[in-house]
């Protein structure tokens, strides 16, 4: 196998992040270097994500160095069709339907890995399950079939930072660290795929996400549980209580501005006091999708504005609003470093 030079000095800023267009040319180029273990960032539905070969243990270990990424922290497997997902792990007649109901889409599922799948241990971080994906954009389907293999794919952004909706988060993460960027315009869904474990009989919700728990449950004709063990530790190893972190400082359900202190607003009412040069409304019209596409976005701009700390109005938590509830969170919380 040859790994050429993108991935030689992960990490180092030591090569120059080649921009890619998105046509033929460009995601066969993607697909040429992900083959070779480089490292390539795309766009999915979610959010663009940062591609390494997954079977490939040199390209996996670039990826988490570019990333930051502590290495005890799984990474999603990503296909270009459901039938290349079955092959990856075992899937119960549970899993099975789930797939078959929202593949391809905004769901990772985490079922037991397949004997002799060809991802590798540090991918799965020594687990024994695998996160398994099949995104719905056209371009990442193009990008994993000219591959032609399981790509490892998180977030394509500075392990804890904010997620990336457009290549130019991309670029302003990872410039210098990684091989080659498509850019595929923003994201449509701007949150990250929700993850479900089918381990056994049960399906637990690891992490909510693009597709809204009411819709899985409508499938399921059941509630799900929730992901945690009997020590409550989260069961998906990268749910860190601060993630998805802007610089500046975030508090939340705020409904009066401080002087000074940039918004971010939701809906039409905008708390008391916010300025509106330090304001950003997620949907002006309380729109949860609109507002979860915008998310990610809104906190980069809004931390690049001076301001003396960033306050966000409160989100409703149904449907995608528990995706946008629970990054806020995050987003605000103490940051660990790790
Ligand atoms: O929308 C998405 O899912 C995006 C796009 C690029 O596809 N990817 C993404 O990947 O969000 P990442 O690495 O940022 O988040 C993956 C999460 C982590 O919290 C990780 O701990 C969890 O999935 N995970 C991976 N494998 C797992 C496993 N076997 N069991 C439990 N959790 C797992
Ligand atoms: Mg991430």
């Amino acid at each position: 196998m040859t790994v050429n030079h993108p991935t030689q000095a992960p990490g180092s800023g030591a090569c120059e992040t080649v921009q890619l267009a998105s046509d033929a040319a460009g995601t066969a180029e993607a697909g040429r270097l992900l083959a070779q273990g480089a490292l390539v960032a795309f766009p999915t539905e979610t959010v663009y994500g940062l591609g390494a070969d997954a079977t490939n243990p040199v390209a996996v270990a670039a990826l988490y160095a570019a990333k930051g990424r502590p290495a005890f922290n799984p990474l999603i497997a990503h296909v270009g069709s459901v039938a290349e997902a079955l092959k990856l792990g075992r899937f119960s007649p549970l899993a099975r339907k789930l797939a078959e109901a929202f593949w391809p889409g905004p769901l990772t599922l985490v079922v037991p890995l397949a004997a002799d799948g060809p991802v590798c241990e540090l991918a799965r971080a020594g687990l024994q399950s695998l996160a398994i994906r099949v995104p719905d954009h056209p371009i990442a389907k193009a990008i994993l079939d000219a591959a032609g293999r399981p790509i490892a794919a998180p977030s394509a952004n500075r392990s804890g930072h904010v997620s990336p909706s457009t290549a130019a988060h991309v670029r302003s993460d990872l410039e210098g660290r990684i091989a080659a960027i498509l850019d595929g315009g923003p994201t449509s869904v701007g949150v990250e795929s929700t993850i479900l474990a089918v381990l056994d009989d049960e399906v637990a919700m690891l992490r909510p996400g693009g597709l809204a728990r009411d819709a899985i449950e409508a499938v399921l004709g059941r509630p799900l549980a929730e992901g945690r063990d009997a020590g409550s530790a989260p069961l998906a190893p990268g749910r860190l209580a601060s993630h998805y972190a802007p610089d500046h400082a975030l508090r939340l359900n705020a409904t009066r501005i401080a002087p000074g202190e940039a918004c971010l607003a939701f809906g039409p009412v905008v708390p008391k006091g916010a300025d509106p040069a330090l304001t950003i409304n997620l949907s002006q019209t309380g729109d949860l999708a609109e507002a979860a596409a915008n998310l990610y976005a809104s906190l980069r701009a809004l931390d690049a504005l001076p301001s003396n700390g960033m306050a966000a109005a409160s989100v409703p938590r149904h449907g995608l609003g528990e995706a946008l509830n629970d990054r806020l969170q995050r987003a605000a919380a103490p940051r660990v470093v790790i």
